[in-house]
């Protein structure tokens, strides 16, 4: 980060001594006004609940500009992305800072087969979980669960050891996932096969089984290839910034992931694009696309709780641009399935229309995220919708492990420790308990 010689100055009314703050420039994007020095100085904080207008960390990863609607990985638009590389080699872009050549390409596709396979012990954990359990239950357990396995790459300082714990979380999250949904159908476990590719062994895991060739249908491989894509970081988003907290007191990565999973699963996050397939179920059940008013106006009513599941983003106050491939992967999949008249699509395109000729979300610049259609894809897919939120976490994995390693690696890290305003009581005496 280049420092600015634009200097920011903090005076008080009440005549406290003014300070001089610095500015720093990124390569792109807002500056940073560097306020490591306040409270030394002036014994306040600043007060930022939420993060709206705090940058924790400097990154080199992922960059999103709100307004315009644009997203980098690595400084690569997600659109060019979406339609000229596969995950595997959007993973070696996020975690190695750039995409890989022929030859790195193959040598990363054989490191991360070469983990695909979780230990045989994993699936006691499973046997634990009632069968209805929900599949993100399942997930925060076993992706902790992982910790116990690989004493050999939990020392997080030690850069062999994150960067083989990287591999090993890219490579299992699918097997995890696809073992979380198999156990929810009572049916056995599918192994990895490694001559697949990630996403192609992906589907084969979740829904291949033993009694039957399994055919892949290369359309949906791909349409899951581009959710994962899609998926696989975000900038200091909740999550993220969850893993980073977690990874920033020395614990080992299996347990910072496990705390991401955890965050991701609320259903203003990851938990949306359930939470969108669902909406869009009751406004089915309300009676479709003539019930979409009916539902805008408790979307709006202040004492209802009702949001538009898959519309508004802390950043985005433009078009989420992950929506738009998503819509567009939307018509390849539902087309190539004869489903075009798909009645939740056709509801969703509804909605959506409607939503963005409403003044109330066009004030507050909300529009459809990447969960609005992502549930679609995935249902037409065959995804269950309790598992699209382990979908998210499979694709977020790499994203999370790439800022996690970001971060360890980055020499000035501390432990993450806010302070806060506190407004509880003063300092008091306690009563014997028959003067209370
Ligand atoms: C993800 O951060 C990331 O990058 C996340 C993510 C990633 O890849 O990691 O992009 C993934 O989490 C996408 C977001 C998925 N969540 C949803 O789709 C849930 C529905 N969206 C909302 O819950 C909301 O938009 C948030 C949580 C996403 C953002 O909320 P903010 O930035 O805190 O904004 P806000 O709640 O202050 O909303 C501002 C106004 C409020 O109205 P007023 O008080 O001004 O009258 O907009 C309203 C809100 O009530 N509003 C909505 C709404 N979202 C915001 N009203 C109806 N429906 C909505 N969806």
């Amino acid at each position: 980060m280049t420092p600015s010689d634009v200097k920011a100055t903090l005076s008080f009314s009440d005549g406290s001594p003014s300070m001089d703050l610095p500015l720093y420039k990124g390569s792109i994007g807002p500056d940073v006004i560097d306020i490591r020095k306040l409270y030394g100085q002036t014994g306040k904080f600043t007060y930022d609940p939420g993060f709206l207008s705090t940058a924790s960390c400097n990154s080199t990863i992922t960059y999103i500009d709100g307004d315009k609607g644009e997203l980098l990985y690595r400084g690569y638009p997600i659109e060019q992305l979406a339609k000229n590389c596969d995950f595997l080699e959007t993973c070696h872009l996020l975690l190695y800072g750039d995409l890989p050549d022929e030859a790195q390409k193959k040598d990363f596709t054989a490191r991360v087969s070469n983990h695909t396979m979780v230990n045989e012990q994993m699936q006691f954990f499973l046997r634990g979980f009632r069968r209805d359990a929900h599949p993100m239950a399942i997930m925060t357990g076993l992706v902790g669960a992982l910790s116990a396995f690989y004493h050999d790459s939990t020392d997080i300082n030690n850069p062999v050891h994150r960067d083989i714990a990287a591999i090993r979380l890219i490579a299992k999250m699918p097997t995890l996932v696809a073992m979380a949904y198999k156990y929810t159908q009572g049916q056995p476990y599918m192994y990895p096969k490694n001559k697949l590719s990630y996403s192609a062994n992906f589907m084969q895991m979740m829904f291949a089984n033993p009694c039957e060739d399994y055919e892949q249908n290369d359309v949906l491989v791909r349409a899951m290839d581009r959710i994962f894509i899609l998926h696989a970081d975000h900038e200091q988003n909740a999550s993220t910034s969850t893993v980073r907290l977690c990874g920033s007191s020395g614990t080992n990565p299996f347990a910072a992931i496990a705390a991401g999973v955890a965050c991701l699963w609320g259903p203003s996050h990851g938990g949306a694009n359930e939470a969108c397939l669902n909406m869009l179920g009751d406004i089915q059940k309300m009676g479709g696309v003539e019930k979409i008013g009916e539902f805008i106006k408790q979307v709006k009513d202040k004492n209802s709780t009702v949001k538009l599941m898959g519309f508004g983003h802390r950043v985005y106050k433009n078009y989420d641009p992950r929506a738009t491939l998503m819509r567009e992967t939307c018509h390849e999949v539902l087309g190539a399935l004869g489903l075009q008249n798909d009645p939740l699509f056709k509801l969703a395109m509804a909605l959506e229309k409607i939503a963005l000729e409403d003044d109330y979300f066009v004030s507050r610049k909300l529009y459809p995220n990447v969960d609005f259609y992502s549930g679609i894809v995935q249902r037409a897919i065959g995804i269950p919708v309790p598992l699209f939120t382990a979908i998210f976490a499979l694709a977020r994995t790499v994203g999370w492990v790439a800022q996690l390693n970001e971060m360890i690696g980055d020499p000035e890290y501390k432990i993450g420790r806010p302070r806060q305003l506190y407004v509880g009581a003063v300092a008091r005496d306690v009563k014997p308990i028959g003067d209370r």
